[in-house]
């Protein structure tokens, strides 16, 4: 059994982005490979705005994407293998009536900003990525964002919870809308039919856009958003929905580091500097959203788990995330009150978590994070 397992510290260890040793060749374009029957170099490769081949996966200029797409592979489940029979008890006959308001209202948020993010890294990041090494592994996590949708569908499915009022709730509640409805602005603006790459505007509106949903969306929202359903798994409460998440928890820890990686990379390469007051707004919009959030969906505290632990470690998540990104930490002195979060999220208990699994997991052997 692995005891190794270290999802999300990462940050010590990232190594700086190298200096992109040559620029790309004006004379060679996608358009002429074809025709020009050169073979490529790995130094041609571009994050964005490449002109070397798109359909040649090596020579590698960027190995550590195809070591995220084989990490991404070691971490295979589908909804169906977690047994779900103790949660329909536990929902129908112990959650109190603010526990049940916390664990529908996350249901409600993530359901949909999975989708969100599936369509924000396969539609608006995909074709702007100009290295196949770095799509592929991108393919992989438009299929685990879907993979995500699945279960949450089937957690709401199992649990007897109405979907058309549940799916609904997020269009009719401001505190759920307003996250969601951030990260649709920004995602429509890299999406715009005249957005072009080599404007210097746009490629930092796009460098910005990465850094919020690899960073915030999923590195603070995804990570502190399971939070409240693992507060009730650590009471017993809830625990397959709970390991379900944990699996997601895996993928998303994955989809924040790459995406960050790229994000700095690409900052890198194309000698781009993100701009400040851009940035502290960011976080701030962030943070504003995420305590309406709070507010809500705890509006009455649960035991062990209230609104301003909540908010209290977005903040420090948040730090964590701007260390790894090279920022400035946007909330100085947060402190990390909720320590079991990392633990959780890490999976450190292997055995404890394979305990609920109804099936064999095929590759638990073979993972390793660090
Ligand atoms: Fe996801
Ligand atoms: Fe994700």
């Amino acid at each position: 059994m692995n005891t190794k397992l270290n999802f999300d510290d990462w940050d010590s260890s990232i190594s700086q982005p190298a200096a992109s040793a040559t620029t790309h060749s004006p004379t060679q374009s996608v358009a002429n490979i074809g025709t020009s029957l050169a073979p490529i170099n790995a130094q041609d490769k571009r994050i964005v705005n490449g002109q070397a081949d798109i359909n040649q996966l090596a020579p590698f200029k960027y190995p550590w994407a195809w070591e995220f797409f084989l990490n991404a592979n070691k971490n295979h489940w589908t909804p169906l293998e977690v047994s779900m029979a103790q949660d329909v008890h536990d929902y129908q006959h112990k959650l109190t009536s603010a526990e049940r308001h916390v664990f529908e209202n996350v249901l409600a948020y993530l359901t949909t900003s999975d989708i969100l993010a599936m369509r924000n890294i396969g539609l608006a990041v995909m074709e702007k990525m100009s290295a196949p090494e770095l799509q592929i592994y991108q393919a992989r996590q438009v299929y685990e964002e879907a993979l995500h949708t699945w279960t949450y569908q089937h957690c709401i499915e199992t649990l007897g919870i109405d979907q058309q009022e549940i799916y609904n709730r997020y269009r009719v509640i401001p505190a759920l809308h307003g996250k969601i409805a951030l990260a649709n602005r920004r995602l429509e603006r890299v999406m715009r039919s005249d957005f072009d790459l080599r404007d210097r505007d746009n490629l930092h509106e796009f460098a910005l856009s990465y850094l919020f949903f690899a960073g915030i969306f999923e590195g603070c929202w995804f990570y502190n958003g399971f939070t409240p359903i693992f507060a009730l798994q650590r009471r017993g409460l809830m625990k397959g929905t709970a390991e379900q998440l944990q699996y997601i928890m895996r993928d998303e820890v994955l989809h924040c580091a790459f995406g960050i990686r790229v994000v700095r990379e690409l900052l890198k390469e194309e000698n781009l500097t993100l701009d400040p007051v851009q940035v502290k707004q960011l976080w701030e919009e962030a943070e504003a959203a995420e305590s309406a959030y709070a507010q809500y969906i705890l509006r009455e505290p649960i035991l062990g788990y209230n609104a301003n632990l909540h908010s209290a470690q977005f903040r420090f998540i948040a730090n964590r995330r701007a260390r790894q990104l090279g920022l400035a930490e946007p909330f100085p002195g947060a402190e990390n009150l909720l320590p079991w979060l990392d633990e959780q999220a890490n999976m450190r208990k292997e055995k404890n978590f394979f305990e609920t699994r109804v099936t064999e997991y095929q590759s638990g052997g073979g993972l390793s994070w660090d």
